[in-house]
């Protein structure tokens, strides 16, 4: 299976998936290109040290959204990947390649969707709105990217405990450790295994 890898930041998830593959834990599978909409994204020198390439691309360097939204989709392109996952990624993906990935585009949020999940809800934000409604379980989802945010077919959940002294920051990194780095390389490893079944935007996975 081979991956294009979407990041922002720290790029830990990315690092996650690196380390699964280098383990021989996920077999089978080849990240060929890691592309970040932040120049400074830490994800890049993880990509590099590891000799993945890696790209920035941001708005910023386009004079109007659709050149942007078409170079990013010729560069996914010219990679000829089969899923492309996003991985601490805060850019909304395209309708262009939403459309032209249809069920080859997945997405870890560090919620258990549908809550705290949709604009606005990334990185911290997500963990503090957590703190401050007071409940006990959060967690992460991987799930299939569509149209929407945070709305396409889910994949995998996996639920982590909130502890009475919890900050955003220590919340986050459980969050991480816990869920997210547990799941995003399992979505990745059924679908190198092709043992998804979507029917009705519900996932199953096949025995
Ligand atoms: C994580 O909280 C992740 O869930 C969110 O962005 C944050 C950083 O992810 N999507 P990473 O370390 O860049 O993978």
């Amino acid at each position: 299976l081979k991956l294009a890898v979407l990041v922002s930041g720290g790029g830990t998830n990315l690092q996650a998936l690196i380390d699964q593959i280098n383990q021989k834990k996920l077999t089978d599978v080849k990240i060929e290109v890691v592309i970040s909409s932040s120049k400074k994204a830490y994800a890049i020198e993880r990509a590099r040290h590891y000799g993945i390439p890696a790209t920035a691309m941001s708005k910023k360097d386009y004079e109007t959204k659709e050149q942007f939204e078409h170079a990013l989709l010729e560069e996914i392109d010219r990679y000829q990947v089969d899923l492309v996952v996003l991985a601490g990624c805060l850019l909304m993906i395209p309708e262009i390649i939403v459309r032209k990935y249809k069920n080859r585009i997945i997405n870890i949020h560090p919620a258990l969707i549908p809550s705290f999940c949709g604009a606005g809800y990334y990185g911290l934000k997500v963990h503090e709105a957590v703190l401050d409604r007071g409940v006990k379980v959060t967690g992460a989802t991987v799930h299939f990217v569509d149209e929407g945010c945070d709305t396409g077919p889910i994949i995998l959940q996996k639920a982590v405990n909130v502890l009475d002294n919890d900050t955003a920051e220590i919340l986050q990194r459980r969050v991480m450790e816990q869920a997210e780095w547990i799941i995003l390389p399992e979505a990745v490893r059924l679908i190198a295994e092709n043992k998804l079944m979507i029917e009705d935007n519900i996932v199953k996975i096949k025995k």
